[in-house]
């Protein structure tokens, strides 16, 4: 059968639909057959017409009903931002030029995403920022807001959790709806969703507490017990599915004119930022879904150094030795980095200063690494102890020749949970000599500490200083 007559057949079924409900309430509610019903509508109707509008007038009000619980359950907490409303731009993003060169690279693909079809490639679907926390994630995305100019449409993993099974699906629908709304008017959307790995992780979230020896593994399902793995679903779909755009015009112009219209296409960028990419979905990593995963890991020396410069330049200090305080912040994350200025301009705020010099920073890094000053008293007989035991630590540091572990610091001044501290200079990544060394120069102080106290190789319970 031509494909045309069976789309009429549709309609000839729901006629005779129609019909047969009018047949049906013309004999329940007036005892008439079903030719006195044919030969005299204009007399049913107008019998039937107050049923009718009360049917109606129910209907319409259970509809409403639903219809505005589900949209008030399926709002989500998203937010567009619109061109031109942030001034965070990618100058601001400093000491991550691989992770930025990458990024804007993604959206000039993006914004000339119609030359690029042309030339038959498909435009990235999706970028996945992935790095330990604090490495400039949503910074990034922040600089995409202020430099894409498209709308930017805001989300979180965490805020398609829904009380309901099936509000979280509701949710993605709507946010992937608006960004195609979006797309329509001006040309393009970016979507971001923060820390999406609190939905896209399929099988659950595995965390690891490793905070002594016996790791504790506790598994989750995704979105709490399962809850999430619909939302999941949904998300795959819509970022790499069918969308069939509706709309009472299209029908009306498909069945009325007999056109053909085409399915548009959106150029819609998904973002994902997180620092657990690996319980993510392997789908939602699939090329065509998050086509991009961009590493944001910790600055090396050169970018601690351009991260410190920036922060410093905001406020108000002495000359400061920048390749200096690099070197002595190995591993520290931007935001670490961040903190340790504003730590350093509290500290001269405090002593009366109102700008900040090298010792201010200098006391921010300790407080960030050992903990804040602690005000105690100890007797002759315990400084001198908590001294030998650090002493001890800077002589087998010096004699093993280690150089990631040269003491930067060392100190008798109580901080948090330390007694003393002697803190070597950190450098992980390079060590190259074998493992015990560095065990000696952080165990054997120990042990001269407690011969000293006790006269016996093992220390008791008592507090002792730690390295
Ligand atoms: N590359 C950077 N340059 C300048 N500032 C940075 C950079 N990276 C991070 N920051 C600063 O550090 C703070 C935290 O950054 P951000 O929120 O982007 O981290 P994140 O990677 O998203 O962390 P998380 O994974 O915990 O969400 C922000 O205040 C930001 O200004
Ligand atoms: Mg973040």
């Amino acid at each position: 059968m031509d494909p045309q007559y069976r789309r009429y057949g549709r309609w000839l079924k729901r006629a005779a639909w129609i019909l047969a409900i009018y047949l049906f309430a013309a004999w329940l509610f007036m005892g008439l057959s079903p030719s006195q019903s044919i030969s005299d509508p204009e007399l049913v109707i107008s019998q039937l017409r107050p049923f009718m509008l009360q049917a109606m007038i129910l209907v319409f009000f259970i509809i409403i009903q639903f219809g505005a619980m589900f949209w008030f359950l399926s709002r989500g907490n998203d937010y567009v931002i619109y061109p031109n409303e942030y001034d965070t731009s990618f100058d601001d993003v400093r000491g991550q030029p691989a992770a930025v060169e990458s990024t804007q690279e993604v959206l000039r693909v993006f914004e000339g995403f119609k030359d690029f079809k042309q030339m038959g490639g498909y435009p990235p679907h999706g970028i996945l920022f992935e790095g330990p926390p604090g490495t400039g994630k949503t910074l990034m995305a922040k600089a995409i807001a202020g430099a894409s100019g498209v709308p930017f449409l805001f989300a979180t993993g965490s805020g398609f959790a829904a009380m309901f099974v099936g509000i979280g699906n509701l949710k993605v629908r709507r946010l992937f709806k608006k960004a195609r709304v979006m797309s329509d008017k001006y040309g393009g959307s970016v979507i971001f969703i923060d820390e999406i790995d609190a939905v896209g992780s399929r099988g659950g979230v595995t965390t690891d507490r490793s905070g002594d020896r016996s790791t504790h593994r506790i598994i989750m399902g995704g979105m709490g017990m399962g809850g999430g793995m619909g939302v999941i679903n949904e998300l795959l779909v819509q970022m790499d599915g069918f969308t069939v755009p509706r709309g009472l015009w299209r029908h009306i112009r498909r069945i009325a004119f007999r056109a053909k219209p085409k399915v548009p296409f959106y150029n819609i960028l998904v973002i994902g930022a997180t620092n657990r990419a690996a319980t993510l979905d392997a789908a939602l990593v699939r090329p065509g879904r998050f086509d991009r995963k961009i590493h944001v890991g910790l600055p090396d020396a050169e970018g601690r150094q351009d991260i410190l410069e920036y922060y410093l330049a905001k406020v108000r200090h002495e000359p400061i030795d920048y390749p200096k305080l690099s070197r002595m912040t190995v591993g520290y994350s931007p935001a670490s980095l961040k903190n340790i200025v504003n730590e350093a301009l509290l500290f001269a705020l405090q002593d009366g200063r109102d700008a900040l010099r090298w010792d201010d920073l200098w006391q921010a890094k300790l407080s960030e690494e050992i903990g804040l000053k602690q005000p105690v008293k100890y007797s002759p007989r315990e400084k001198a102890m908590v001294a030998v035991h650090e002493g001890a630590h800077a002589v087998a540091s010096y004699a093993l020749e280690r150089e990631e572990l040269q003491i930067q610091v060392i100190t008798i001044q109580k901080r948090e949970s330390a007694l003393g501290s002697s803190r070597p200079r950190r450098s992980r990544r390079c060590s190259f000599g074998p493992r015990s060394s560095s065990w000696l120069a952080s165990r054997c102080p120990s042990r001269v500490w407690s011969r000293r106290r006790s006269g016996t190789a093992r220390p008791r319970r008592v507090p002792r200083p730690t390295s």
